[in-house]
């Protein structure tokens, strides 16, 4: 069985659709993120403050190395920027989760927990530099995936099972 990779911009709700997928398929989840602050018993806010992002972009393409040579059957979930790492299409089939700049936002200060969310995302801190980011990343976004997913006003369980069906 393939991997499936969750890609997409923070905050698009990559999290929230591997858990589900998770719960209704026999897949086994795992996070790029996760596993990163599990390797260095530290938070991705911290990794990026005490050595910089070029050192968590290493990271994650460690993590890639592994994920190809030793994962299959999987779901996937990543950080907004693992889409990089150079293998990425090697590792499984490749799924984003798209939408507007607006809503994206809109879902990360909505949240209960919004002020957490943005706190522990360092790309996030500006609305601006997000937007432009965001900006930069959707053509290379689109390049990479090879399904692509709109999840403007669907609900998570409709965005998994759109997922599930079409890697079946
Ligand atoms: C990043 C997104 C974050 C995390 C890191 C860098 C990015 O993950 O990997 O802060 O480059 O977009 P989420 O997409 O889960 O927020």
């Amino acid at each position: 069985m393939k991997n499936i990779i969750l890609i997409g911009l923070m905050g698009v709700g990559k999290g929230s659709v591997a858990r589900e997928i998770v719960k209704k398929s026999r897949f086994v989840g795992l996070d790029t993120d996760d596993i990163i602050e599990s390797m260095e018993n530290r938070r991705i806010k911290k990794i990026f403050a005490e050595e910089g992002e070029e050192y968590f972009r290493l990271l994650e393409r460690k993590v890639a190395r592994w994920l190809r040579k030793n994962v299959e059957g999987t779901l996937i979930s990543t950080g907004g920027g693992f889409f990089k790492v150079p293998n990425i299409k090697k590792i499984g089939t490749v799924v984003l989760l798209n939408a507007s700049f607006e809503t994206i936002y809109n879902r990360i200060v909505e949240h209960d927990n919004a002020h957490k969310k943005l706190r522990k995302r360092p790309l996030f801190q500006d609305v601006e530099r997000a937007r432009a980011l965001y900006e930069e990343r959707l053509p290379q976004y689109l390049k990479v995936a090879d399904i692509v997913i709109d999840v403007e006003g669907k609900d998570i369980p409709k965005i998994a099972n759109e997922i599930l069906k079409k890697v079946k």
